[in-house]
């Protein structure tokens, strides 16, 4: 990002993907609205921003309900006079095939993975217009192009977001609005780590299991996904809108090794 001391909102703050945008975004001279459901992880991002010189703030939100994606919108506004960037980063995963998935699960997951990406740009937007600037990057994910067999729910939700991406700037392209979504793979973030620590695999095996991952031979690591975050939000992309940009390490071209747990 090149603006001066732009405000950067960024949801599901509090871990993985969205604190290393949290972390790179204060780096490069943001103020940070940390937005988690999670206050304990929250707050420790906010410290982390904090502890390297950086002005953040935290607000816990769920952003399946929309009256606390206002909130965390209105927070940004009273601590700082503007919204320059918004990440809409919270998701959460249902595992399980189309006849497995239960009405709940189908609710639960679109109501962050979908709707609450929705929710945060609506609250996010009426700041940004009357700025008449501003720009918005949701996470998407590769398997929403390249589909597999155990994730549907979540995978039509991240082609959800992918439609709700080209939506959003063909209508605020004229309010000077670039709206585009970043697309990883499988990225080792505190989910996965949390996941295979429950299975007894450290993070150090997590990663020796994944050597041969996509044509890099690696999965992702956070930063790798936050750097393409911090390019789409700056003005180095200022010709850039409606675009989703895949962040795989090449996984999507084929003939690559799978991820392991
Ligand atoms: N890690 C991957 O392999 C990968 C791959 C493709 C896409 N993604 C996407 O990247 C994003 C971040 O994933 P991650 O791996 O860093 O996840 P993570 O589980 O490590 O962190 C997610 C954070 O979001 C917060 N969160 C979850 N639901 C929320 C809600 N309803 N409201 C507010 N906060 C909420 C959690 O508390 C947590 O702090 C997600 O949208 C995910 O779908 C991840």
């Amino acid at each position: 990002m090149n603006a001066e001391c732009p405000v950067a909102v960024i949801t599901g703050a509090g871990a993985g993907i969205g604190r290393a945008c949290a972390v790179r975004f204060a780096r490069e001279g943001a103020r940070v609205v940390v937005v988690d459901r999670t206050e304990a992880d929250g707050r420790e991002t906010v410290a982390l921003l904090t502890a390297g010189g950086a002005e953040a703030l935290f607000v816990r939100a769920d952003v399946a309900a929309e009256d606390q994606c206002r909130r965390f919108a209105r927070a940004a506004v009273e601590a700082y006079g503007r919204i320059d960037v918004l990440v809409a980063n919270a998701g959460i995963r249902v595992f399980g095939t189309v006849l497995e998935a239960t009405e709940e699960d189908w609710d639960r997951l679109l109501g962050v993975n979908l709707k609450g990406v929705a929710f945060s740009c609506k609250a996010a937007l009426p700041r940004m217009i009357e700025q008449k600037a501003g720009a918005i990057v949701m996470i998407g994910s590769t398997t929403a192009l390249t589909g597999r067999a155990n994730m549907p729910l979540y995978d039509a939700a991240k082609f959800g977001v992918l439609s709700l991406t080209r939506s959003l700037a063909a209508t605020h392209g004229k309010d000077g609005i670039r709206v585009n979504a970043v697309c990883p793979s499988f990225t080792l973030t505190d989910f996965h780590v949390n996941r295979a620590a429950a299975q007894g695999t450290s993070p150090a095996e997590l990663r020796e299991r994944n050597r041969g991952y996509g044509l890099l031979g690696r999965a992702g690591e956070p930063e790798d996904i936050a750097a393409a975050v911090s390019f789409l939000a700056g003005s180095d992309a200022s010709f850039i809108t409606g675009q989703y940009l895949i962040v795989d390490g090449g996984y999507s071209i084929g003939t690559q090794k799978q991820q392991t747990y």
